[in-house]
């Protein structure tokens, strides 16, 4: 299983999601680190308690000095030796050299249907837009904020009297329910990047169906 970790900096409700469905023997990734840019994130408490490992690297002591900051981050995802990052949550715009050490095994979760609304407070956005649909994208980091191929989306409709916090609990349950899937194809080497697209292809046949 490919050791994987999941980088928080609040709630850590989907990086929940992620060690629910990693807690399978048969999913391919092993969440091996949850690691916050923020000491007081409460995920670092669900992972704990969870049993998986957590170490804080926190931006703030780092004072502008973004590579500083990375460079401590890439010492944890080595010590713990980590081959795919997920990013959930994390509040963090990471460089494009961090990003390029991780090209296609650096994945993130964003609360839109991207490319509608990059960046943040989507859900106020969505409505003040008065869109439909909404919903939230699993893709590939690239070097733009919120950009990269598309791994995974899921629509919700917006209803009539909605509020951001309504919306956003309803786009939360569908990122739940797509990142463990996405994550799960990137860590089983099930998707091909061409032309800037993501292709998933099918699962490899397992060996005793070959017998
Ligand atoms: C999620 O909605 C995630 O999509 C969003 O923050 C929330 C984190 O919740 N991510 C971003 O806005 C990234 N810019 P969680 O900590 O409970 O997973």
């Amino acid at each position: 299983r490919l050791r994987t970790a999941v980088l928080i900096s609040g709630r850590g409700s989907n990086m929940a999601a992620l060690l629910s469905a990693a807690r399978d023997p048969a999913y391919p990734a092993e969440i091996a680190l949850v690691l916050s840019n923020r000491a007081d994130a409460a995920g670092l408490e669900r992972a704990a308690a969870a049993g998986v490992p957590t170490a804080v690297v926190e931006s703030r002591g780092f004072r502008g000095d973004r590579a500083g900051f990375e460079a401590a981050m890439q010492a944890e995802l080595a010590r713990h030796g980590i081959g795919l990052v997920a990013l959930a949550g994390f509040m963090r715009v990471l460089t494009p050299a961090f990003v390029e050490h991780w090209a296609g095994r650096l994945v993130n979760i964003h609360p839109s249907l991207l490319p509608a609304f990059p960046g943040l407070e989507t859900h106020e956005r969505a409505l003040a837009a008065g869109v439909r649909l909404h919903g939230c994208t699993v893709h590939l980091v690239s070097a733009g904020v919120d950009e990269g191929p598309i791994l995974a989306q899921a629509a919700v409709p917006v209803l009539p009297g909605d509020t951001p916090a309504a919306l956003a609990a309803r786009v939360l349950a569908e990122e739940h329910r797509i990142y463990p899937a996405a994550l799960a194809w990137l860590a089983a080497g099930r998707v091909r990047v061409e032309a800037g697209r993501a292709l998933v292809t099918e699962a490899a046949a397992p060996a005793a169906s070959l017998i």
